[in-house]
């Protein structure tokens, strides 16, 4: 079945870019810009890899960025993971960035997506990857920043189709940020948001009914509440499920108690995801292939969620169209 993932026409819908900047390319961007890190070698960064809880995990993802500076560090870092995509089936893929990691550095907005953009073009070119930007929000920070970055998104709004929003869930509810996602649907920006990974069923309430969501990244905690998960499948809400990194952030405490299968079963769309892969040990065949194993999953399921990431990702119908035939013709022949 390692097989059958590993070539199955895909979409990824749920990926912090800075999440996959590995260790080897970190090492070499603070050389070259010159910056400090807290590691001598990439043993010892993979030692502080060990995560109790989101917030662990942000501190130290945060830190990792911190060496991003010119417009080529974007580009590489945006080029090697869609070198993966190339390598994993992946067709599609729906990348996060947050720009308020760099702009609090003093990196400008456009010396980040002009990078991402340019590595985002060639893939296109080389390879027929088709991708789009989500832009999230930091939601330990106020909602006033968040406007700041939206002004500064608007030169580059045909580049961006969504707004997320990431970082520390507990204590800062979607409800901190109704304004300026309001405001950001005005511009025309599609809207998701981090909920109910570490937060309460309540946080996801507020995303849907607030935030006024088009689909939930993670969500996990929503099966806490029959109600909720009835509006979900009725308001036909996608989760983007990251099993690995539900288990590394401890969501999970085994793979074999993640409750991707059950949310299957209720009838809720969810997709197979890899979050940040360069810190939770695996990109999305990765991720796929372990929840396979864990929870038994049958070629149908495997199937089922390729099939979700595209029929829920924001590309366009015919790209869309185009993606399910090449799953079907997959399916057929394999
Ligand atoms: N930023 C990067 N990865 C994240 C996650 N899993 N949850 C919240 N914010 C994040
Ligand atoms: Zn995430």
């Amino acid at each position: 079945m390692k097989n059958f993932i590993s070539k199955l026409p895909k979409a990824e819908l749920h990926l912090h870019i800075e999440g996959s900047f590995e260790p080897e390319l970190m090492f070499a961007l603070a050389q070259r810009n010159q910056i400090e890190i807290p590691y001598k070698t990439i043993e010892e960064v993979k030692e502080a890899y060990k995560f109790s809880c989101l917030q662990d995990f942000l501190n130290i993802y945060y830190a990792g960025a911190s060496v991003l500076i010119h417009e080529d560090d974007f580009y590489e870092l945006t080029m090697a993971y869609l070198t993966k995509c190339q390598e994993e089936a992946i067709l599609h893929t729906e990348i996060m960035f947050d720009p308020q990691t760099h702009t609090q550095r003093g990196v400008d907005f456009a010396t980040i997506i002009n990078g991402i953009q340019r590595a985002r073009e060639e893939a296109e070119q080389r390879w027929g990857i088709s991708s789009l930007l989500i832009m999230s929000y930091l939601r330990h920070l106020s909602e006033e920043e968040a406007f700041e970055t939206l002004q500064q998104s608007l030169p580059y709004k045909h580049l961006i189709k969504a707004v997320g929003l990431d970082s520390s869930e507990n204590g800062n509810p979607p409800s901190k940020f109704y304004k300026v996602f309001e405001a950001s649907a005005q511009e025309g920006y599609v809207l998701l948001a981090h909920a109910g990974e570490e937060g309460p069923a309540d946080y996801v309430w507020e995303a849907i009914d607030g935030l006024k969501i088009a689909r939930i990244d993670h969500g996990n905690n929503c099966l806490t509440d029959d109600a909720l998960v009835d509006e979900i499948i009725k308001r036909d809400l996608a989760l983007t499920v990251c099993p690995l990194s539900n288990l590394e952030l401890k969501v999970v405490n085994d793979l074999k108690e993640h409750p991707l299968k059950m949310m299957i079963d209720k009838g809720i769309k969810a997709t197979v995801n890899s979050d940040d892969p360069a810190y939770f040990g695996g990109y999305l065949n990765q991720n796929f292939t372990a929840i396979h194993e864990a929870l038994d999953l049958s070629k149908d399921d495997l199937v089922h969620l390729a099939k979700n990431s595209i029929l829920y990702s924001l590309a366009e119908e015919n790209r869309k169209q185009e993606l399910l035939e090449l799953v079907h013709e997959y399916v057929l022949n394999n």
